[in-house]
Order: structure tokens, then C-alpha cells, then sequence
């Protein structure tokens, strides 16, 4: 038995009233069934914005032209430009910040393979101002309408 559920199911705690306002609020939200139709050429985070699921991550705190120039640098050519990634390189922009972060950490950690590259590569040539900087860049670049 789930001890701390076990009082929800003994006391109704809402109203009648509650209960058929929630019902026609349920009934009345309309889900999208329809995936829209890719081409095939589409990378994983055009996809993610043609169906509508993409989160927009929050802007992080950084020199985002510091940032712009690392990455244009040393990362672009793995990455994309874009930073939406291309075949077996993941796309950068459009995940959390925080996630980025602990996987750059893992990596230079050597505790995760970034690449073919030992222990980190390029990532464990900046420092993490460079690092924060670039994923503020990510950040600052994800939404294709600005
Ligand atoms: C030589 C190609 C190459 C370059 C250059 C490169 N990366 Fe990567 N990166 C990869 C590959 C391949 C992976 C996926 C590795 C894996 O499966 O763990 C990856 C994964 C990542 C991930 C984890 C993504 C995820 O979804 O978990 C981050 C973060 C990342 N790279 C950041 C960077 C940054 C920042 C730079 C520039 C400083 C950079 N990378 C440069 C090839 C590259």
C-alpha cells in the first residue's frame, strides 16, 4: 500500500463542481496527433521546432562573443556552424545548460569520451570562463527566428 496516497483515497478532497470543471477542461484540450512532414534533411533540432516540442533553453550568463569566436573555432567543425550537430555530433544548442556543463565536466575528467580524442581533447584546452563563455554562445544562438 502507498502509505502517503492512502488519505486521497479514504477523503474526496474537491467538490462535484471541481471534479466536472476539471473534466470539461481535460476534454476540452485539443492534442496535436499530426507529426509535421520532414523532408529527411532535417537535423535533430529543426525537427524538435517543426513538431512544436522544442524547449527553449534560458540564456546563460557569459561573453557571448568570447564565446561565439571559441566556438566558431574549435567546436563549428564537429558541431555545425549552427551548433544543431550533424551525423554522430550532437547537437549543442537547444539542451540544457547545466546538462552541456556536466558532460564538458565529465569529459574532461576523462570519465566520458569526447570524440576519438583522450581525455577530453579540445575541450580540456579551455578554462571554464572559455567553457561557460561558449555555452552562453549556445545559449544566445538556438532560436532561428532572432
Ligand atoms: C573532432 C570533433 C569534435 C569537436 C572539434 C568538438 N566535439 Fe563535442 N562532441 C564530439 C562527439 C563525437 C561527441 C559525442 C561523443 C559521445 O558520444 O559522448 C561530442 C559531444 C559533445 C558534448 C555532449 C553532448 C551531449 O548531447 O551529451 C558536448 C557538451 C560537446 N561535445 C561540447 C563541445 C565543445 C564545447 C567543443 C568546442 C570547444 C566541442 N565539443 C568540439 C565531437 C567533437
Amino acid at each position: 500500500m502507498n502509505i502517503p496516497m492512502f488519505p486521497y483515497t479514504q477523503e474526496r478532497e474537491m467538490s462535484d463542481a471541481d471534479v466536472k470543471d476539471i473534466a470539461a477542461y481535460l476534454n476540452g484540450i485539443e492534442l496535436d496527433t499530426q507529426m509535421p512532414t520532414y523532408t529527411g534533411k532535417e537535423d535533430a533540432l529543426t525537427k524538435l521546432l517543426m513538431a512544436e516540442k522544442v524547449m527553449i533553453i534560458p540564456r546563460a550568463e557569459g561573453d557571448l562573443e568570447a564565446g561565439g569566436k571559441i566556438y566558431q573555432k574549435q567546436c563549428a567543425s564537429c558541431h555545425a556552424k549552427s551548433g544543431r550537430g550533424r551525423g554522430m555530433f550532437p547537437m549543442l544548442v537547444g539542451q540544457y545548460t547545466n546538462y552541456l556543463k556536466r558532460q564538458v565536466d565529465l569529459y574532461r575528467a576523462g570519465d566520458r569520451a569526447h570524440d576519438e580524442e583522450a581525455v577530453g581533447g579540445v575541450l580540456n584546452t579551455l578554462d571554464e570562463k572559455q567553457i561557460q563563455d561558449v555555452l552562453a554562445y549556445l545559449t544566445s544562438i538556438q532560436d532561428p527566428k532572432e
